[in-house]
């Protein structure tokens, strides 16, 4: 026992409940593949957890999507506008722009939300010329969706920090058209709708064809992945439809909805839970996304505080602030060095507690460890149930999300433990997928539009926010041949 465990047991006894052993991450594993199944199933699909929602994506990108395509990614407290120049398979040219939407916005009505959607998409447009051009769009909404086509999603529930009113059961492309048509000063042609993680697998599985799984950790989790048209029995046409391949998403946020993570929660989940804008859902994003890490932290500083355990001598009461405790303060604070505390006495100064002791931040940065390894082990979980349902023997993973980007051991995390899990039944790599919301949607874009592809230009302007993928020279304008023999194979493909 370490000299902090002798002197903090209480400390050390909290983390302890949040620790899975690999029995514990194999009963999660059955669970999940159990409740993949359900949701899969017509019979099963409205008592499953994870409800894996058809999205109509059934064509992939061959690495010769090219042209100008606008995107549009909502998931978060920013809203994103994007033009994007796919040049070549390793040049792709981004200009975006973001936009704060307020809390008013995200939980006022619905209208009003679309509105400021539209008002942002006209201004961007204005911007950068492209009002008359009506560029094909892909539409990132990262939320639970159900598709009727790849161009339509009726939105089932709001997560995160949204609760927009009248949204919900609606088809959000309808609402989005027809705020654009209230304004009437730009043209876009929205071709697709799809959610954050199949934009990560898409933009993935551009560069990698071994992509069949994109996952999101960020502000919320999910996953989505690559099955056979056959058992997508939610799918209307699931029996004669001629492409083989579907993407689902999984939404397996809203896991454990069923009681599944009852042995692994503690009573810091469920005070997360019960203070939530959702008590009750999305179970497993709760224990495992950026929107709650960070209160799991603090809700945990608080007990110790009021046991008289932690920051006895520190003016600490900023703590009891909800959501005061950002996730970002995981990434610096487990970034020292063992036994170090320089990050977390600057986090500490940042938040304005004052007076704590080495030892104080000591035990903060064990905690800080304790959730965010119960959080890689999960998603762990998650994933290696995905590789065992796809049956898949050597296969890329897409990721993206803030923290599986900014932690400083997430990814290690998340390898060890599927190594321990899938103990060598299939091969796996990791890729981040940067920006797969963004590039994603543009490639959906690409692949689903009806218009055959722009010819590769520069872009109106580089200066803002722009990014260029691999600085590969830009090619010269495709031949007039080229471009036909690439028309007719568009119209071949999507007609
Ligand atoms: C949403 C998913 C989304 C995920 C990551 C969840 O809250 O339900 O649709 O993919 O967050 O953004």
């Amino acid at each position: 026992m370490g000299k902090l465990e002798q002197q903090f047991p209480e400390v050390y006894e909290i983390c302890r409940q949040f620790a899975l052993d690999e029995g514990a991450m194999r009963k999660i594993v059955r669970a999940m593949t159990h409740e993949i199944c359900m949701g899969l199933a017509k019979e099963t699909h409205s008592s499953a957890s994870i409800k894996c929602f058809e999205t109509c994506v059934q064509d992939f990108p061959t690495g010769n999507e090219r042209g100008k395509y606008l995107a549009l990614d909502l998931g978060g407290s920013n809203f994103r506008v994007l033009l994007v120049n796919l040049i070549s398979a390793r040049q792709i040219d981004v200009v975006s722009k973001t936009y704060g939407i307020s809390k008013a916005i995200m939980e006022g009505p619905g209208i009003k939300l679309f509105d400021f959607l539209a008002e942002s998409i006209a201004q961007f447009c204005k911007e950068h010329k492209i009002e008359n051009d009506n560029l094909p769009l892909g539409f990132t909404f990262s939320f639970p969706c159900k598709h009727i086509g790849i161009d339509q999603g009726i939105l089932v529930t709001w997560t995160k920090g949204f609760k927009s009113e009248g949204v919900v059961n609606k088809n959000v492309v309808e609402m989005l058209r027809e705020a654009i048509s209230r304004r009437g000063d730009f043209k876009v042609d929205i071709v697709a709708i799809l959610n954050d993680t199949t934009g990560t697998l898409m933009s993935c599985a551009f560069q990698n064809q071994n992509c069949k799984i994109g996952m999101i950790l960020g502000t919320g989790t999910n996953a989505c992945y690559v099955e056979k048209t056959s058992n997508v029995e939610m799918f209307p046409s699931y029996q004669t439809s001629t492409k083989p391949h579907m993407i689902i998403n999984c939404e397996w946020g809203a896991f454990g909805e069923n009681g599944e993570l009852d042995f692994v929660r503690t009573s810091y989940d469920k005070a997360v839970d019960r203070e939530s804008l959702y008590p009750t859902k999305q179970v497993f994003e709760k224990c495992i996304s950026g929107k709650y890490m960070g209160e799991l932290v603090r809700h945990i500083m608080v007990d110790l505080m009021d046991k008289g355990v932690l920051f006895k001598e520190a003016t600490a009461q900023i703590l009891r602030e909800r959501e005061k405790f950002d996730t970002r303060f995981l990434n610096g604070i487990e970034s020292d060095k063992p036994g170090e505390i320089r990050n977390a006495c600057k986090v500490m100064d940042k938040l304005g507690v004052r007076g704590t002791s080495e030892e104080d931040l000591l035990c903060l940065r064990h905690i800080c460890q304790a959730i965010s390894t119960r959080s890689a082990q999960l998603a762990a979980c998650g994933l290696v149930s995905l590789i065992k349902k796809t049956k898949v023997k050597d296969i890329a993973v897409g990721i993206d999300g803030s923290v599986y980007c900014s932690h400083p051991h997430y990814h290690r995390l998340l390898m060890e433990n599927m190594k321990l899990l899938l103990k060598g039944s299939a091969k796996f790599e990791l890729n981040l997928s940067k920006d797969g919301s963004g590039r994603g949607a543009a490639l959906t874009a690409a692949v689903y539009t009806r218009h055959p592809p722009t010819p590769p230009q520069d872009l109106p302007s580089k200066k803002q926010s722009s990014s260029s993928l691999l600085n590969a020279p830009a090619p010269a304008s495709l031949p007039t041949v080229r471009r036909f023999i690439q028309k007719v194979f568009w119209t071949f493909r999507h007609f």
